[in-house]
């Protein structure tokens, strides 16, 4: 009885450290693991008007809440890219059992060595730290036109086109987000 009481408490131990590492090791990367809500989901590519001739970057991909809802659903080429290599795992094997494989590319690696360039839509759930240091990267590479879509944390110093409260979704335009003048669509993050 002791023993399998204690052969319990170290798989449930095991269990919560490998639980932990899974959420938790990216926080230094830029943010930890939480999927995007569905909605919140739909109201990000809805907001940037995602379509077949997009391409769209998200950064930070999880396991893939954004990525398959935007090559599925909106026919959209995605480049998902996720420090974490269990998740990449993950991301790896959805891409080969799914339809539309030949329209999704998944990098492992750090989302701040990507260059932003092709990309016609950026979406990110990330934390604060990470958004911050987003912005001078996003400002240098991003194409005139794009549009950035945020769950959550807004770009500091830049302006909303669109905010949703309901699913706390972020839309920019790209150059007008960096722009003065332009009327603030709900909270902004601040300089
Ligand atoms: C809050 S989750 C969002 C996941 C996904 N975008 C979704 O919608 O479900 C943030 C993800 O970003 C990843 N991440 C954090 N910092 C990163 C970095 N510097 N480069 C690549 N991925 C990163 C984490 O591993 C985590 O999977």
């Amino acid at each position: 009885m002791v023993a399998f009481a204690v052969a319990l408490a170290l798989v449930l131990f095991a269990v919560g450290i490998g639980a932990a590492y899974f959420v938790f090791a990216s926080f230094l990367f830029g943010a930890g693991y939480e999927p995007t809500p569905r909605r919140a989901v739909e109201r990000m590519l809805r907001y940037a008007e995602v379509g077949p001739s997009d391409t769209v970057f998200d950064l930070g991909a999880g396991t893939g809440a954004i990525v398959f809802r935007a090559a599925r659903i909106y026919r959209a080429r995605v480049v998902g890219v996720e420090v974490e290599p269990l998740r990449v795992a993950i991301l790896r094997l959805r891409r080969r059992l799914g339809p539309f494989s030949d329209r999704i590319t998944i990098r492992w690696g750090n989302l701040f060595r990507l260059d932003f360039r092709d990309a016609s839509v950026v979406t990110a759930f990330l934390w604060p730290g990470a958004m911050t240091r987003l912005r001078p990267k996003l400002e240098a590479e991003l194409a005139p036109g794009a549009r950035l879509v945020s769950h959550c944390h807004p770009v500091p110093g830049w302006v909303a086109d669109e905010y949703d409260p309901e699913t706390d979704v972020y839309l920019y335009r790209w150059p007008a987000a960096r722009e003065s003048g332009a009327a603030p669509a709900g909270p902004t993050g601040g300089t």
